[in-house]
């Protein structure tokens, strides 16, 4: 807060105000491409567009159309994609195998958009929640609980063919503990020291997750909960223990998880921490949102715009956001 008193009529807040010239001279945050990270659902076959029915506008898209994706992402001045497989079932275990497949759909999408677009960014999510016929992030034991070390060992595998299919973040979500070191310690032996890791440290157990579930085609096999490896959103200072964790073990950035609901929190980490601090924008609220579009309640623009601006006011270094394109083209002009 100010020190100086101030009274009116000698200051009048409005004043600043008055004009658009004015407006824009006095903003605290600017929100441009550069803060988006745009995720992609990659799919199997060629020339393929799947439309995800809970989420409108987004699609799934086969290796040689995502390579067009990142061409258009990248033309925009959006640094950063993250990608995300929907594997066949017939693909999909009770271990998640298929996640440390060196030639799955991740690693043949890294590869193709780093061939074509090798100035753009790529982050990947570890977790096995793509590849497992139950839809858990891990491994479970005969009661469904997900084992935290056993999955441990079986992340560093995916994290290592990301890796070396070209991936520059790994970004753990599943919330097990110590798989950040585990993780770094890989990358650190094995060559890979640049790639950076940028950890889902605070993310909590959402509903807003779901509409997600349908674009990697999870929905209808995953029937429980993730409450027992994700917060409480009832939570926060669990959150900066999270976060004090991961940075020890070496995490460069950090995520919170969802956005919209969870600016606190995400202030309160970059208040503490000083670090790089990513938001994750979810499938729910990209949902939310499109639909009171398509109801014609909010101007989708001005919506876009501001709840992305919010995130910077906040304090986040970027946000992981489904509107990544749409924003874009906005500021561009
Ligand atoms: C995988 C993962 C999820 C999301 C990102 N990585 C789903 C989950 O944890 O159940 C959600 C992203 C979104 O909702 O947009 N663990």
């Amino acid at each position: 807060m100010s020190l100086v008193p101030t009274q009116y009529p000698a200051t009048r807040l409005r004043r600043l105000r008055a004009s658009a010239w004015s407006r824009s001279m006095h903003s605290e945050n600017v929100l441009t491409p550069a803060d988006f990270i745009w995720p992609l659902f990659v799919t199997g076959g060629k020339g393929v567009k799947e439309a995800v029915q809970s989420m409108p506008g987004v699609f799934r898209w086969s290796v040689d159309l995502i390579v067009e994706q990142a061409k258009l992402a990248h033309s925009l001045g959006i640094p950063c994609l993250a990608l995300f497989p929907n594997t066949d079932i017939a693909k999909r275990s009770e271990d998640g195998r298929e996640a440390w497949n060196a030639d799955n759909l991740m690693c043949q999408a890294i590869r193709a958009i780093k061939d074509a677009v090798p100035d753009i960014g790529l982050l990947t999510d570890v977790a096995l929640d793509p590849y497992t016929s139950h839809g858990h992030d891990g491994v479970i034991d005969a009661q469904g609980y997900v084992l935290n070390d056993e999955t441990k060992e079986l992340l560093i595998k995916q994290a290592r063919v990301q890796a070396e299919a070209g991936a520059d973040i790994i970004a753990p979500s599943d919330m097990m503990d110590g798989r950040v070191a585990a993780i770094r310690d890989m990358l650190e032996s094995e060559g890979h020291r640049n790639v950076q890791i940028m950890s889902y440290a605070a993310k909590y157990a959402s509903v807003f997750y779901n509409p997600f579930r349908d674009a990697v085609g999870s929905a209808g096999i995953f029937k429980a909960d993730k409450k027992t490896y994700q917060m409480d959103p009832a939570n926060s200072d669990e959150a900066l223990r999270e976060v004090a964790m991961d940075i020890a073990e070496g995490a460069d950035s950090v995520m919170v998880k969802p956005g919209l609901p969870y600016l606190d929190v995400l202030y309160r980490v970059k208040e503490s921490f000083k670090l790089p601090v990513f938001a994750y924008q979810v499938s729910g609220e990209y949902a939310m949102l499109e639909a009171a579009f398509a109801a014609g309640m909010l101007d989708k623009d001005k919506a876009v715009l501001e709840t992305l601006t919010c995130f910077k006011r906040a304090g986040a270094a970027g946000v992981l956001t489904y509107h990544a394109v749409h924003a874009a083209k906005l500021l561009n002009g």
